[in-house]
């Protein structure tokens, strides 16, 4: 299966990477780590231990960074290049952070240009442990990695669980993948987000309404803009719920997704985690009418004849007739997809629903809408005047909105019950 396509992108475009491998057999996956963060945008710094050196060139490294490898701490290069690079970096992250590099580090060890750079930087470090579950849990291995996390605020990513290398089973002591990894550097880069720690809770895809046990109605929201907003709150280090009715879509890293089918079930889970949440946002295409007798057996076609006529029920408005649940000092987001009149129709929904901000959306026009990576929106805030975007990906409309959402956190919203 074909990867996502990356494209340069917040945040980690521009921005300095300093890569640590350390001697693992799962070094093999952090030229693909090197790769996508590559492709994201970063300028990444690989540093090669002489463990890693063992199962990996750095040619490997240069190849997919475009920039040279780094190895030798006694060199003409490598005494000045510590110093250099740790303290360019905006983020150091080692994957994988072997047992010994773990242990290395949290001796404060200096004896090679891994160690020492870790020493030069006061950027965020990030630690990827993997290795034999049994070294992993180690009460010694345990005492490092604690040291690293509690002591020296060290991030640690993982491991995750699963089979080992050849003949170890498996247990605690994978790398995570390479795409999760992304993921944590991207939430190491952005630290000083006023999103971090808050609840967000997100409604994002369609609804479906039966029928009868086969047929719905329904319609062509992919959950992607949910989606693209889920990943992009939790790299600024929200605590992220997605409230989602049925996509297809990964679960991204980091999220937890509650799968709901009606508007009514969506309604029911909304209404729970409101009071908890510092932030809402509506993202989902919520079907607004549902049959009003829903069969229990499928409708043969020769028992409904020629014509057939569906009563349809008016579905609750999730985000309409949850105001009263919401926290107070929330902030509060909807989308409008309009037709005609986009910024009056959008006005007018961000007034009936009390929302903070609403997210209006061309129905129609190349690059806007349903099931395509890309949107032009307009977005609208109390006493705002209109924003124009232009045409971005996706992913980018869910930065904006939410650089939008920090400076109302930040201004310490008024209450939008
Ligand atoms: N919304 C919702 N529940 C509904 C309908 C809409 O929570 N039953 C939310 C959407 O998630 C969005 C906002 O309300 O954030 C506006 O949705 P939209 O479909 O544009 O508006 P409607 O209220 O359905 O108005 P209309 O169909 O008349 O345009």
């Amino acid at each position: 299966m074909p990867g996502p396509v990356l494209h340069p992108r917040r945040p980690w475009e521009g921005r300095s990477i300093v890569l640590g491998v350390t001697g693992g057999v799962a070094a093999y996956k952090a030229v693909q780590l090197a790769r996508d963060l590559t492709r994201l945008g970063a300028e990444v710094d690989t540093i090669l231990t002489a463990g890693a050196e063992e199962f990996i060139r750095p040619l490997s490294f240069d190849a997919v960074t475009g920039r040279s490898t780094a190895t030798e701490l006694f060199s003409t290069d490598g005494a000045a290049l510590h110093i250099k690079l740790g303290s360019e970096a905006d983020v150091v992250c080692v994957a994988p952070a072997t047992a010994d590099l773990i242990a290395r580090a949290a001796h404060g060890r200096a004896d090679d240009l891994l160690t020492t750079t870790l020493l030069a930087t006061r950027a965020p470090v990030l630690i990827c442990p993997a290795m034999n579950d049994r070294m992993y849990s180690h009460p010694q291995t345990q005492t490092n990695l604690r040291h690293l996390g509690e002591v020296l605020s060290y991030r640690i990513a993982g491991p995750g669980t699963g089979p080992l290398a050849a003949g170890e089973g498996s247990g605690p002591g994978r790398m995570l993948e390479p795409h999760e990894i992304v993921e944590e550097i991207g939430r190491a880069l952005s630290e000083a987000s006023p999103l971090r720690g808050k609840k967000v809770v997100i409604t994002a895809g369609p609804t479906r309404e039966a029928i009868d046990p086969v047929r719905f109605i329904g319609n062509r929201s992919s959950g992607r803009m949910g989606f693209a907003l889920a990943a992009a709150a939790r790299r600024r280090g929200a605590d992220v719920t997605v409230v989602a009715g049925p996509v297809s879509l990964p679960v991204p890293y980091g999220v937890e997704v509650l799968s709901v089918e009606t508007a009514r079930e969506m309604l029911q889970c909304v209404s729970e985690l409101l009071p908890e949440a510092d932030v809402s946002v509506f993202a989902s295409a919520v079907a607004d009418y549902r049959p009003a007798n829903s069969s229990e057996e499928k409708l043969k076609r020769a028992d409904v004849g020629p014509e057939m006529t569906l009563a349809l029920a008016e579905n609750p408005d999730v985000a309409g007739e949850t105001r009263a649940a919401r926290k107070a000092g929330s902030v509060s987001v909807g989308f409008a997809l309009e037709t005609t009149s986009l910024v009056e129709n959008a006005r007018a929904k961000l007034e009936s629903k009390g929302f903070d901000m609403i997210v209006a959306n061309e129905a129609e026009g190349e690059g806007a809408g349903f099931e395509v990576d890309t949107n032009r929106v307009v977005l609208l805030g109390v006493d705002r005047e209109p924003e124009e975007l232009p045409l971005l990906a996706k992913d980018e409309v869910a930065e904006m909105i939410l650089d939008r959402v920090s400076e109302i956190v930040e201004s310490g919203a008024e209450p939008s019950g």
